[in-house]
């Protein structure tokens, strides 16, 4: 039984990426309770199947509700890719009517509007999300007149995670990825950062993309979006907890958490290990 009364906003992701959309929303509305849970242990996730993405993420949205939470952003693209849409329209009116699961790729997707002059947009995501297609489906929803160009960057992730984005190596791999995308398409004017993990690359892609090309990042284009959300959203504003406390969970061992965790969020951070 789902305790009816106010909890934390839950924020799930397959690892650690969803913390830097994490540390934007905390940020902007600080005075919010906010749980937020890593599937290190399984992570990543983005070479993983759609029925494998969508059951660890249900898992994980089940688990967060369990601990109270009657909102929960999925704070990673793969995971929004493979499973938003399932478990929205699917598992949602079954196991919990009136809790809301909200992803990240429509708030992206919107700040298109007006930003494009060439109509010419490149995605840069996992393999999976690039896969899926979800990003030019949704932006052909919106604008359609929009061209849209993927490119999957499978070793972005794992640079990140390595602590290496700062080094040669990444250099290479980034240079690679984006010469590819705009051999593919040369009039692109704007680049989504389709992955939670590529804001830390930002200074590094910026090297090789011309000045003229905008650079869409996640973290605050979701935390306002959030925001409206609530605004908009009084029935489900009421049950959000409102004491400041961060509570963080992870599959993985505590001491790992803290390690990589303190990439991301350059302060020190303390979680508890959780089984799915
Ligand atoms: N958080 C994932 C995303 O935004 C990247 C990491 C993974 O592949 O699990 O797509």
């Amino acid at each position: 039984m789902l305790s009816p009364t106010p909890g934390a906003i839950g924020i799930f992701d397959s690892g650690y990426g969803g913390l830097t959309i994490f540390e934007k929303i905390a940020r902007l509305l600080p005075e919010y309770d906010y749980i937020y849970l890593g599937d290190n242990a399984r992570a990543p996730y983005g070479t993983r199947s759609f029925d494998v993405v969508y059951e660890f993420t249900l898992q994980s949205v089940e688990k967060l509700f369990e601990m109270g939470c009657h909102l929960v952003i999925l704070a990673c693209n793969t995971a929004s890719a493979k499973a938003l849409r399932t478990i929205q329209q699917k598992d949602l009116p079954h196991i919990a009517p009136n809790r809301r699961v909200l992803g990240i790729i429509r708030p992206t997707v919107e700040m298109l509007d007006g930003l494009t002059k060439s109509k010419h947009v490149g995605i840069l995501g996992t393999v999976g999300t690039i896969q899926s297609n979800s990003y030019a489906l949704e932006i052909q929803k919106l604008f359609p007149e929009i061209k849209v160009v993927g490119e999957a960057c499978p070793m972005w992730v794992p640079l990140v995670e390595n602590n290496e984005y700062e080094t040669a190596g990444a250099d290479f791999f980034i240079k690679k990825n984006i010469d590819h995308l705009l051999k593919n398409d040369s009039q692109i004017d704007t680049l989504i950062l389709a992955c939670t993990h590529f804001p830390l690359l930002l200074n590094k892609i910026k090297q090789f993309v011309s000045p003229n090309i905008n650079i869409i990042s996640q973290g605050e284009i979701v935390a306002e979006s959030l925001k409206q959300y609530l605004q908009v959203h009084p029935e489900i504003e009421q049950k959000c907890s409102k004491n400041g406390k961060r509570t963080f969970y992870t599959t993985e061992e505590k001491q790992k958490f803290a390690e990589s965790a303190s990439v991301f969020l350059k302060h020190a951070v303390s979680a508890k290990r959780i089984a799915l």
